[in-house]
């Protein structure tokens, strides 16, 4: 089990796990900003580049940005959304019914700690920047495992605190400061974990093990049921 710090056990004992309104709409408006999107783009591409067939799930997908963006990469793909936060939702169902795709991605509301699906119903399962939200990273990685077929994948992208230099150069260079900083607001109310934690949390799950690597600003934890 990974060691994490004091702040990090307190600031989970008090804090809820979903994004609440008014946040959810700040947040929503912060998601369709260029570094965002970049990021989007890049895990979709990375995502597809693992499984471009069948049903993906989308844990805290938030204002399911990602998933539109896989639909314009991959519409033959079945999309689903789910977020523990009833506001994303609202917003998520908000975003997709505006660019008249809800017929193809579908938004629920639920949590990583219980995903209210059976057994084996996805081909592939993903999530960015959620997992330093979740209470319990390990029993939610093992509900990952139950809902993946055999043999499939499961891509966790979050930012991590030690994120190695060179990286955090090049996304301001290309992004510039302000921007980059941006993207760190999203550890506002829980901090970020290390890529270590990313790896014990992997190594103490039913995955038995899982690898990282970076993708701009994502550190991705790849895991194979
Ligand atoms: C920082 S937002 C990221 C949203 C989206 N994935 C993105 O990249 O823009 C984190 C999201 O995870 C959701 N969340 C937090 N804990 C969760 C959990 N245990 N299960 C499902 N969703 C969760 C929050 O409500 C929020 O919408």
């Amino acid at each position: 089990m990974a060691k994490l710090t004091l702040m990090r056990r307190l600031m989970k004992l008090v804090h809820p796990e979903g994004i609440p309104w008014p946040a959810s709409v700040f947040y929503n408006a912060l998601s369709s900003s260029v570094i965002f999107m970049k990021h989007y783009e890049l895990a979709a591409q990375d995502i597809l580049s693992h499984c471009s067939h069948g049903t993906l799930l989308d844990i805290g997908t938030g204002p399911a940005r990602l998933l539109l963006k896989l639909h314009q990469q991959s519409p033959g793909m079945r999309l689903v959304g789910i977020d523990s936060s009833a506001a994303m939702v609202t917003q998520a169902k908000q975003n997709v019914a505006e660019a008249g795709l809800s017929e193809f991605i579908e938004v629920k509301e639920g949590s990583a700690s219980s995903i209210p699906f059976p057994d084996q119903s996805f081909d592939i399962v993903v999530s960015t920047v959620s997992m330093h939200h979740w209470k319990e990273p390990t029993a939610c990685l093992n509900e990952i495992y139950r809902v993946l077929k055999d043999n499939s994948f499961a891509l966790i992208y979050d930012i991590v605190s030690d994120t190695p230099k060179d990286i955090l150069n090049e996304i301001k260079r290309e992004c510039g400061r302000l921007k980059a900083t941006m993207f760190w607001l999203n550890s506002f109310e829980e901090p970020f974990y290390t890529r270590q934690n990313f790896e014990s949390f992997a190594q103490s799950s039913l995955f038995g093990k899982g690898r990282t690597q970076f993708l701009g600003l994502f550190c991705c934890l790849i895991l194979k049921k």
